[in-house]
């Protein structure tokens, strides 16, 4: 399987490279070779020939996607709804990645594929769009696949790192961090989720559509950041604060759990979010704690 995979620099993207077997011949042209947002460079993809062109690009740093609006679309609609086009004019499939902040957290309960989605900032609203416009640009190829909060060993570029680089530089600062217990979440590795998106599209039952992968179970920011601490066995007292959903100035949703259902009928599931934690830690290099 010939794939072409857009954002080998970023988290996601880093761990499908690297998990790509000898199955799969991984095309990845980096941001100077392959910019989404330049439509005419894009009728390259072409000459590649690929089977399935795989988008992990986004710009998802919340902040900026309120005031840098237009960049923000254009990135996670306006680029998705080109790329989609163009697979629909190879017969190629088309996988780009989504977001649980297309959800606005008043369920309780994990949300499922059909939900519908009411996204609260301009970063879900973009990306809720980029659904949209690769599913009815080319509906019968396209897979969203949305997840959440994700780390892997390039942390993320564009946001100064990943959650747990960011807890472990606090930890170096000082032994006590407020942390918020409001969200629920489902915090996903990359390398478990890179495998997973390799698993689906290899899977003969995947239909074009939406589908959920995250790590299975749920937790506060809170209880994630006291795992980790717990793990690495690092005296840090964290105290939990309720920020009613507001962090940094954003409105978060308070409950953005997903089920994976429909990947799981196909008998893909990512493992318990603690254990993926666990195998994470293991691999830093103790000049990162
Ligand atoms: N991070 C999270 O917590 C999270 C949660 C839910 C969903 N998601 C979604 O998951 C996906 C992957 O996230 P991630 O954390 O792996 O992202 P990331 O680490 O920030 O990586 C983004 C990648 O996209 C590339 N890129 C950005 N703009 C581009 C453009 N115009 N043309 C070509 N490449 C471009 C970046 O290249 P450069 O190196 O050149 O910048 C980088 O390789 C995104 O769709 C995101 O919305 C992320």
């Amino acid at each position: 399987m010939k794939i072409l995979l857009i954002g080998k620099t970023g988290q996601l993207g880093g761990d499908i490279l690297k998990n790509g077997s000898a199955e799969h011949e991984i095309l990845a042209p980096g941001r100077s070779q392959l910019d989404i947002c330049d439509s005419e460079n894009l009728e390259q993809i072409i000459s590649y020939k690929p089977d399935v062109v795989i988008n992990t690009a986004a710009f998802h740093n919340l902040a900026l996607c309120e005031t840098e609006y237009q960049a923000a679309f254009r990135v996670n609609c306006i680029a998705v709804r080109d790329l989609a086009q163009i697979c629909n004019k190879i017969g190629a499939r088309f996988v780009t990645i989504s977001t649980d902040y297309v959800f606005g957290g008043e369920k309780r309960m994990p949300y499922t594929e059909s939900d519908r989605p009411t996204p609260l900032q301009v970063y879900g609203i973009s990306k809720l769009a980029g659904e949209f416009a690769a599913l009815s640009t080319a509906p019968q190829q396209s897979i969203v696949i949305r997840t959440c909060g994700l780390y892997g060993k390039s942390g993320s570029a564009s946001k100064g790192g990943n959650f747990i680089s960011k807890r472990l530089a606090d930890a170096r600062r000082s032994d006590v961090l407020d942390m918020g217990c409001d969200q629920r979440v489902c915090p996903t590795s990359t390398p478990d989720l890179s495998k997973a998106v390799l698993q689906l599209i290899a899977h003969p039952q995947a239909e074009a559509g939406i589908y959920h992968l995250v790590n299975n179970g749920e937790c506060t920011w809170y209880e994630f950041t006291k795992a980790i601490y717990e793990i690495l066995s690092l005296k840090v007292k964290v105290n939990p604060v309720d920020r009613q959903g507001l962090s940094d100035g954003m409105r978060r949703p308070l409950y953005s759990v997903l089920a994976n259902t429909k990947a799981k009928a196909l008998g893909i599931e990512l493992p318990p979010w603690r254990d993926a934690l666990e195998k994470y830690l293991s691999t830093i290099s103790s000049a990162h704690i």
